[in-house]
């Protein structure tokens, strides 16, 4: 088992007139090298829940095991070695003066040597897409994305074994998120590393994970695979959310075309159902 989540209950400023119940007895376990998507409103909990994860929230009532080690108890620094959270927009978390010392940053602060440190940073950068002459310039010199990149860079240069993403594309454009998801992917399968994704975009979410945690109000509101969470979008929609937009379309165009599958979640899925439905044909 790599996470347990038991009976989590989160309260933000507590007895003072804005007291927040942000969570409320929550219950996850998840496996070792599982991909598992957060999705919920705002307000919903995700950022507080996975904040746990790592120590930076610790919990007012249950427990959180990571690997078996209780949370609220351990050593931040074992357990952040083995959780990497990459927060919403880690690009503002930049600040040396090349990418190569900013990557490097928890390796150096860890006393890693700096022959094995030039290693992992030259794997990391690798590993999120990027060239490795990006480590000599400034991070202030990269594009948005290549920024994106080499802030989660950072993160992943500590192997961690349970990674954590917080809306990892939140503000790219399509080919910015393509080029993320599309490492964040690879990442998981090489690795093997459990892999959480927080993301508003219920067609990101639809693609890449192996199984979906709806929250609503600081509660677990659905727990399943990403066809069964979406399959009956009615009930996403009582908390405001909805299925992906192709799970719609195919809804719709079942009632006219016989042989189209109504539980279809991707883009890429709709494409090999109607080739079917055509016999064949090339589809674009
Ligand atoms: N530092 C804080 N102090 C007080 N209340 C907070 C704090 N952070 C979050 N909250 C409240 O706790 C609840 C859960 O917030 P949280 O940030 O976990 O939601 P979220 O699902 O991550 O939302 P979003 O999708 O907007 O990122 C919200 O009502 C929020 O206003
Ligand atoms: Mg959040």
């Amino acid at each position: 088992m790599s996470i347990e989540i038991m009976d989590l209950s989160y309260v933000y400023m507590k007895g003072t007139p804005y007291e927040k119940h942000a969570l409320k007895e929550i219950n996850i376990k998840i496996e070792k090298g599982e991909f598992v998507g957060i999705i919920g409103h705002t307000g919903s909990g995700k950022s507080t829940l996975i904040q746990h994860l790592n120590g930076i929230l610790k919990p007012a009532a249950g427990n959180v095991t990571v690997n078996g080690i209780s949370v609220g108890q351990s050593n931040l620094k074992t357990l952040r070695q083995q959780v990497g959270i990459v927060f919403q927009y880690p690009e503002h978390q930049l600040f040396e003066e090349t990418v190569y010392k900013d990557i490097g940053f928890a390796l150096v602060k860890q006393g890693m040597d700096s022959e094995k440190a030039d290693k992992k940073i030259k794997e990391a950068i690798k590993a999120v897409g990027l060239d490795e002459e990006v480590l000599s310039k400034s991070p202030y010199a990269l594009s948005g994305g290549q920024k994106r990149r080499a802030a989660i860079a950072g993160v992943l240069v500590m192997d961690p074994q349970v990674l954590v993403l917080d809306e990892p594309a939140a503000g790219l454009d399509p080919k910015g998120r393509d080029e993320i998801y599309s490492f964040i992917k690879e990442l998981h399968k090489k690795t093997g590393a459990t892999v959480i994704l927080v993301s508003h975009s219920m067609e990101d979410i639809a693609k890449l994970v192996e199984r979906v945690i709806v929250m609503n109000e600081g509660a677990i509101y659905m727990d399943g695979t990403p066809k069964d969470i979406f399959r009956f979008p009615e009930k996403l929609e009582e908390i405001g959310l909805s299925a992906p937009q192709i799970t719609y379309l195919m809804k719709r165009m079942k009632n006219f075309i016989p042989g189209i599958d109504e539980t279809i979640i991707t883009v890429a899925q709709a494409k090999e159902n109607i080739k079917k439905i055509l016999g064949g044909k090339k589809v674009d």
